[in-house]
């Protein structure tokens, strides 16, 4: 489902998956796989802010972007590029992206919140399908608009979890699904078909564009690597932490 139509009361029961492809959910997953403590997630600058100032020197790090740059005073841009080992073991990361961390928020009702991306498909599908409740699957979105490459996500989840391949009948889950998710399938198998049409498809994405006229393709070139990593992040509301799911 997508999240202009999200209903909150249609939540509970259910698991969400945060989808940003570009890139919140990218990063937040480099970040556990390479020893982060956790994520904090926090809508505005100033929380963060706060946040890291209330937490001992040395255990937090300031991660997030606006404008898809690095906040000013922040040790941590939105590349998950620069999540290293080095950089992140053993650290929280207190983060905040314009588009991401809102989305989180949109699912707090939810009684399990995961953040997918490509990177971690395939353990996401893993995930899901072992828990077994109905999934939402909330695209981030770019100031407001839905983008391709949530899209392209969205869709790749949903016929996971349906069991749609490429050579299955494009309307097989017609009826079983809402018109938005079948319409996310069909997005997703027209557009992954071919690996080049599916690296063209993100790079010309609205999400896609941002990064390119900042400077950051290679970010985009990194969310599109399918399945680099074994984890699948959780959110954590009362604990006020991501971190891996088990
Ligand atoms: C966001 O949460 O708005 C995005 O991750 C922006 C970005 O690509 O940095």
């Amino acid at each position: 489902m997508l999240p202009a139509l999200l209903d909150p009361e249609t939540l509970p029961g259910s698991q969400a998956v945060m989808i940003d492809v570009l890139r919140a959910s990218t990063t937040i997953v480099h970040a556990l796989a390479h020893g982060a403590a956790g994520v904090m997630p926090r809508e505005s600058v100033e929380q963060a802010r706060e946040t890291a100032a209330a937490n001992p020197p040395g255990t937090v790090l300031l991660g997030g972007e606006r404008g898809g740059e690095r906040i000013h005073g922040f040790d941590l841009d939105n590349s998950p590029l620069a999540y290293t080992p080095e950089v992140v073991a053993d650290k929280t990361v207190v983060f905040t992206t314009t588009n991401g961390t809102r989305a989180l928020e949109k699912c707090a009702a939810a009684d399990r919140i995961f953040v997918g991306c490509f990177v971690n498909r395939a353990a996401l599908l893993r995930v899901l399908q072992a828990d077994g409740r109905p999934v939402h699957l909330v695209c981030a979105g770019t100031d407001g608009h839905l983008t391709a490459e949530d899209i392209l996500l969205a869709g790749c989840v949903a016929a996971g979890l349906l069991g749609i391949g490429p050579d299955d009948p494009r309307d097989l889950a017609r009826g079983s699904v809402d018109v938005q998710t079948q319409m996310a399938i069909d997005y997703y198998l027209a557009r992954s078909g071919d690996e080049a049409t599916f690296r063209q498809t993100m790079r010309a994405s609205r999400g896609g564009q941002n990064l390119i006229r900042l400077g950051h393709e290679a970010d985009i070139e990194r969310a599109g690597d399918r399945d680099l990593f074994d984890l699948v992040p959780e959110w954590w509301p009362d604990r006020d932490l991501i971190s891996i799911a088990s």
